[in-house]
């Protein structure tokens, strides 16, 4: 749960129609919505830099190990931070509306499982926030979680894949197998954690693409609000038929393994279940 600050959401949003949020100490003014999910939303979201966060160089910029998290990708006016590190303050925010303890569970869960990555082809997560909020004296608590994020404006390899076919056109073979190699790759640092993770929602929608002048495009994978350990035992009907309903709620159906569609009551269920939808993403981008 994040600090005090966050809790000045719900005041802000009364006092100046929701324009800015406070993840733990440092304020970001929303610039514009890039997407949307379930119950959640994403922000282009800009840091807003006080007095004291300023000082010594750029709030929350500061926290990072990896000045690569830090949208350097994108054209000036930059910032200059520390010499080795160049940034203009923009982030990508998730805001999920979470209206009962499933959905709290579930992304208390996602901000853990997301905590346990660090590879180039994943999207780390830089911070975040829960705060409780009350709408009106009848209503219950209930909650939002804030998760902030790099930002990655080129769009997801889906938004790419529909502009282009609109166009008639094709990725390249070499862009294809690039972007593959480096969704294998952030899939394999997935499946070698001990115990091995699954991201069990791998599709176009879920990996952002970023174009690079003489380089191949960056594909980062995203969105671990399905994943969990990989390995499951299934001995029994109804075990069979719990899996095959959190799939049918959690892995969205055309990248969805034929096991996790018609489960055996006697199975080791493992990571392959990602390769299966790899497949159909590698497919789909052909
Ligand atoms: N870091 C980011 N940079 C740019 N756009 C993003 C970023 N994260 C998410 N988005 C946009 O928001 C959409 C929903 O995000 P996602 O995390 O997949 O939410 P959900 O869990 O609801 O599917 C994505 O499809 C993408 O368009
Ligand atoms: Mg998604």
């Amino acid at each position: 749960m994040g600090c005090s600050f966050s809790g000045l959401n719900a005041l802000y949003d009364a006092v100046n129609g929701g324009g800015d949020v406070w993840i733990n100490d440092n304020r970001f003014r929303i610039v514009r919505q890039l997407g949307e999910g379930g119950f959640a939303y994403v922000f282009l979201v800009k840091e807003v830099l006080t007095d004291s966060t300023s000082s010594g160089g750029g709030g929350v910029a500061k926290k990072f190990k990896d000045p690569s998290h830090v949208s350097g990708l994108i054209p000036p006016p930059l910032l200059h931070v520390k010499s080795d590190m160049l940034y203009d303050g923009t982030y990508a925010m998730k805001k999920v509306l979470i209206q009962n303890t499933e959905q709290l569970e579930l992304v208390r869960e996602e901000i853990r499982v997301s905590s346990l990555f660090s590879h180039p082809n994943l999207l780390p997560l830089l911070d975040h926030a829960i705060i409780a909020v009350k709408g009106s004296p009848e209503q219950s608590w209930k909650h939002e979680a804030y998760l902030l994020f790099p930002v990655h404006l080129d769009g997801t390899l889906l938004d790419n894949a529909k502009v282009m076919k609109a166009k008639k056109e094709f990725f390249s073979t070499s862009d294809v197998l690039q972007i593959f190699r480096q969704l294998c790759a952030g899939l394999k640092h997935m499946h070698s954690l001990e115990p091995p993770y699954a991201h069990n929602d791998v599709k176009p929608g879920n990996v952002l693409l970023t174009h690079r002048k003489g380089q191949p495009p960056l594909a980062i994978l995203m969105d671990f609000g399905s994943a969990r350990s990989a390995r499951k035992q299934i001995r029994s009907r109804s075990e069979a038929l719990q899996l095959q309903e959190w799939a049918a709620e959690h892995c969205s159906a055309p990248f969805r393994a034929p096991e996790l569609w018609d489960c055996p009551s006697h199975s080791d269920i493992d990571e392959r279940t990602d390769i299966w939808s790899l497949g159909c993403t590698l497919f789909a981008i052909m």
